[in-house]
């Protein structure tokens, strides 16, 4: 299985789900792959946030490798399960998609583990570093329902 995880900056909520979901994939012995993408321009390039980085670490979670990028059409091939954290990251996903096999691979990452409620990963941004350790155990959770959906 290939996974993408998406938000709008792509330098917290989705670099620690990837990150978080990559550990969980390695601890099974998973041959799938996981990567993440934002939409907001301004950070391309960046590193994961030095809070979700340092969060991450706490977890024994090195991220600093992290380089946030785009969204790319070209992920509706590359990728099975496009997972949103929030429904802006998913009305913008959606609004690209080309046709009805793209759109069938996209949802709200906590749809999985709560399927049809429609929750949101909060975004831990303009908050204090108690955010990034709810995010944290919220992705948790969340990639925990993944594994046990798709990896088993
Ligand atoms: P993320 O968090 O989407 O979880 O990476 C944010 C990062 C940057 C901004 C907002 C949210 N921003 O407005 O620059």
């Amino acid at each position: 299985m290939k996974y993408l995880m998406v938000c709008l900056g792509n330098i917290c909520r989705s670099p620690m789900a990837e990150g978080l979901l990559r550990r969980k994939l390695n601890d099974i012995g998973s041959r799938s792959v996981v990567a993440s993408c934002g939409f907001e321009p301004y950070h391309i390039g960046d590193s994961a946030d030095a809070r979700a980085q340092k969060t991450m670490a706490a977890h024994g979670i090195d991220i600093c490798g992290h380089k946030a990028r785009l969204f790319h059409p070209d992920d509706f091939k590359e990728y099975d399960l496009i997972f949103a954290m929030d429904n802006f990251n998913m009305g913008d996903i959606k609004r690209i998609a080309g046709n009805g096999e793209h759109l069938s691979k996209v949802d709200l990452l906590l749809n999985v583990q709560y399927p049809g409620e429609n929750k949101v990963v909060p975004d831990p941004y303009y908050g204090n570093s108690d955010g990034f350790e709810l995010t944290y155990s919220v992705l948790d959770k969340a990639l925990d329902a993944v594994i046990s959906k798709y990896e088993k």
